[in-house]
């Protein structure tokens, strides 16, 4: 038991699986889901009621023998139309008067107006000598008001004998008496030609029989050639009409106990209106007796004697002699070989709409045409693929975002943005908009300490140019010094100290966005890419505004700690703009860059270099090295081996004038002494000893008082 239900549900299971992939199974499960109470309750309502209308109310419905008796027949008075009485005897159904009385096997109204009786054979037994025994030719009298035909369509005339010729005979009076005949020949030699099932001349006969007929009534012929004088294997001779194809001819048959034996045999009836003379359905629609009565309703001529029936129009099916009698077909829950419909069946009153469900289509009217996938399987397979691959891509695109968001919030703060993003004054610029600002690092400068250089513009009014530079990554040790140094930068405000303009914590490394120096450092317009004529004036200008911006470093307590020419920055004006300050500390950080610090040991304060501690007189001594490199326009190694500062001390102290190292294109007679005095101050700068070394503040006042004695114009710094 227990395994039967597991089996069952298995099976639902199955078939609602296969439901959801056949839209035929899919369309029966909702007919009988959907639908559900109401109307089904609707549905045997109007079954009943179909079965009523095939009567008149309040009369029998049958005799109680199986045989219903629709309209126009009926038991009792006032239940039947004229002429098509039926009358029960026990429960048997009868047609026909008092004297002749038929038994009735069925009685329809549709699709053919027809009724089947039991009728008896005729027949007709001679002596040895041709004499007649017994006969009886089968008239019977059922026919009274001239309501029936015997149908030509659904009987056919059998004969059995050894040497007999039998017809009917009906229809109107013409050349003869009558329109129609029909009969054949049955011969047999002696008793051992005939054969069971063989009727076909031998014993038996059948043939045809043609319309009009009114009655069963049998002429024979006899005597003469159709004697039947010592015809002892075969005494009788039968004739009946029956139903088509349901006599199967045994040759016990010729036997005289046939004799009384009935047959079925089908009878067309029609409204031949009692007798009178018969209309056409023209003539009928007019007259009181019209009969079909039901809407839905038509008037269809006999085609088996005069008179008309009638029938339910197209869509319709029940009763049409009664009123309302034609109802509705619900052609969708016939079966699909009577109302064809390949798609969704829909019932319409009077006639039903086929469909093919959404994702099908027919070449043509899918009540004949099947419906196919609109998309072929392989397209459909093709595009759920392509979905597929679709959504994977955005879920991998979503993913990808998402990733790249959370890196850009895990860089911000691990780059210090969550300390950062509270200091005033800093714009902090998001990934994108740096991208914006450097046009997606379309324009190099160079290389810086840790990577390089980008131009760019910011999207304020005046489209300030800017540098953007990489930072070195900071992790969690670095990320203290990192938010100072970008706090010491940010409050550096001084017309020649680099400005920071900003900075993106987004990436894996800071970017830093600085002002833009569009001519280089002090070591390209010196000695490299961008060299070009440089006067006295200008370049007692560049120290004097480099020492004031160092000197404004060391007013805040800050020290640059790599003071040399490539990190005196020079704008579009010449103005110089110290940058990088600040960074040698964390330069010695990271082990690998303090030797790219050990590269610029040249300009490095030997006391620093010893001790270690960097003080504001480092940069004294870096600034020194600047301005002998400013006044000799050598570099700090030159020619083949000579180091700039220990030539020039050498010089200096041979010959109290370094004359000879100056840069011969600014040599003339009025700059000779600016140059010698630049000299002397470098000199100062350069001393071992930190005590011996002016101040910076000092040192930007010096130069200040040298141009202001050599020079007419009267600048202010
Ligand atoms: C016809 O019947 C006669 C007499 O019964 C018999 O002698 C004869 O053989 C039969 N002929 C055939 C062809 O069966
Ligand atoms: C019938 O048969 C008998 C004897 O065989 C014969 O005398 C008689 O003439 C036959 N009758 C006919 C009508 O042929
Ligand atoms: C009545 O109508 C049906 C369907 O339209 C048809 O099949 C049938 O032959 C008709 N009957 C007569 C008697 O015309």
């Amino acid at each position: 038991m227990r395994v039967h239900c597991k089996y069952f549900h298995i099976f639902r299971y199955l078939l609602s699986f296969f439901a959801g992939s056949s839209f035929i199974v899919k369309k029966s499960i909702n007919i009988m889901l959907t639908p559900f109470l109401l109307p089904a309750l609707l549905l045997t309502a109007l079954a009943a009621t179909a079965k009523s209308l095939t009567l008149k109310p309040e009369c029998q419905p049958s005799c109680g023998g199986g045989v219903d008796v629709p309209y126009p027949f009926g038991i009792g008075p006032g239940c039947y139309r004229p002429g098509f009485e039926i009358k029960c005897i026990g429960n048997m159904t009868i047609l026909g008067n008092s004297t002749s009385q038929y038994q009735v096997l069925s009685l329809a109204v549709t699709p053919r107006p027809e009724a089947k009786v039991m009728l008896p054979v005729a027949y007709r037994c001679y002596s040895p000598d041709d004499k007649v025994t017994h006969a009886y030719d089968g008239g019977v009298d059922f026919n009274s008001a001239g309501v029936y035909r015997i149908s030509n369509t659904g009987n056919e005339l059998i004969i059995l004998g050894c040497n007999t010729l039998i017809f009917t005979a009906g229809g109107p009076s013409g050349r003869h008496r009558f329109a129609y005949y029909a009969g054949c020949v049955a011969y047999a030699n002696d008793s051992k030609s005939v054969q069971d099932g063989a009727c076909a001349g031998v014993g038996c006969c059948h043939v045809n029989i043609p319309p009009g007929l009114t009655d069963n009534s049998m002429r024979f012929a006899g005597g003469g050639v159709w004697s039947h004088a010592n015809q002892t294997f075969c005494p009788c001779d039968f004739a009946f009409i029956a139903v088509k194809d349901y006599y199967n001819f045994s040759a016990a048959d010729l036997d005289i106990t046939t004799i009384g034996r009935k047959l079925p045999m089908l009878l067309d009836w029609a409204m031949r209106d009692n007798g009178r003379s018969s209309l056409t359905c023209a003539e009928a629609a007019s007259m009181p007796e019209y009969t079909c009565v039901s809407d839905h309703s038509e008037c269809v001529n006999s085609n088996n004697g005069p008179g008309y029936v009638c029938n339910c129009t197209g869509g319709y099916e029940g009763n049409p002699y009664l009123p309302n009698g034609c109802t509705n077909i619900d052609e969708c829950a016939r079966p699909r070989d009577q109302f064809p419909c390949n798609g969704v069946c829909d019932d319409t009153e009077g006639s039903y709409d086929c469909k093919c469900p959404p994702g099908y289509h027919s070449n043509g009217d899918p009540k004949e045409n099947p419906c196919n996938p609109t998309f072929p399987l392989q397209a459909r397979i093709a595009i759920g693929i392509g979905l597929c691959v679709f959504f994977l891509v955005v879920a991998l695109l979503l993913a990808f975002i998402m990733h790249q968001k959370k890196k850009l919030a895990e860089n911000f703060e691990m780059n210090g943005g969550n300390i950062l993003k509270r200091v005033t004054g800093l714009t902090i610029f998001t990934e994108k908009e740096l991208n914006k600002i450097t046009q997606n690092n379309s324009e190099c400068l160079g290389n810086g300490y840790f990577g390089k250089v980008y131009k760019g513009t910011l999207p304020d009014v005046n489209e300030t140019v800017v540098a953007v530079k990489s930072f070195i990554k900071v992790d969690d040790e670095r990320i203290e010094e990192f938010t100072e140094e970008v706090m010491i930068q940010l409050k550096m405000n001084h017309p020649n100290v680099l400005k920071l303009m900003g900075c993106c914590l987004q990436l894996d490394v800071p970017m830093l966005v600085y002002e833009f120096a569009a001519n280089g450092s002090l070591s390209d317009i010196l000695h490299i890419n961008k060299r070009q004529k440089l006067s006295a004036e200008l370049r007692l200008d560049i120290a004097i505004r480099s020492a004031k911006g160092l000197s404004y470093m060391h007013s805040q307590d800050i020290r640059h700690g790599d003071v040399k020419p490539d990190n005196i920055l020079l704008n579009d004006k010449l103005i110089p703009k110290i940058s990088d300050f600040g960074l040698s500390k964390l330069l010695n950080l990271g082990e690998k860059i303090s030797q790219k610090v050990v590269g610029c040991e040249g300009y490095m304060d030997p006391v620093f270099r010893n001790t270690g501690l960097l003080t504001p007189k480092s940069d004294v001594y870096s600034f020194g090295v600047v301005l002998l490199e400013l006044i000799s326009r050598k570099q700090l190694v030159y020619g083949q081996s000579g180091s700039l500062v220990i030539e020039f001390r050498h010089i200096y102290e041979t010959e109290q004038s370094g004359r000879s190292m100056f840069d011969e294109e600014i040599v003339t007679e009025e700059n000779i002494m600016i140059l010698e005095e630049m000299g002397k101050l470098a000199v100062k700068c350069l001393k071992e000893h930190q005590d011996g070394r002016p101040e910076m503040a000092e040192v930007a006042e010096q130069l200040v008082k040298l141009r202001k004695n050599t020079m007419e114009d009267d600048r202010s710094y």
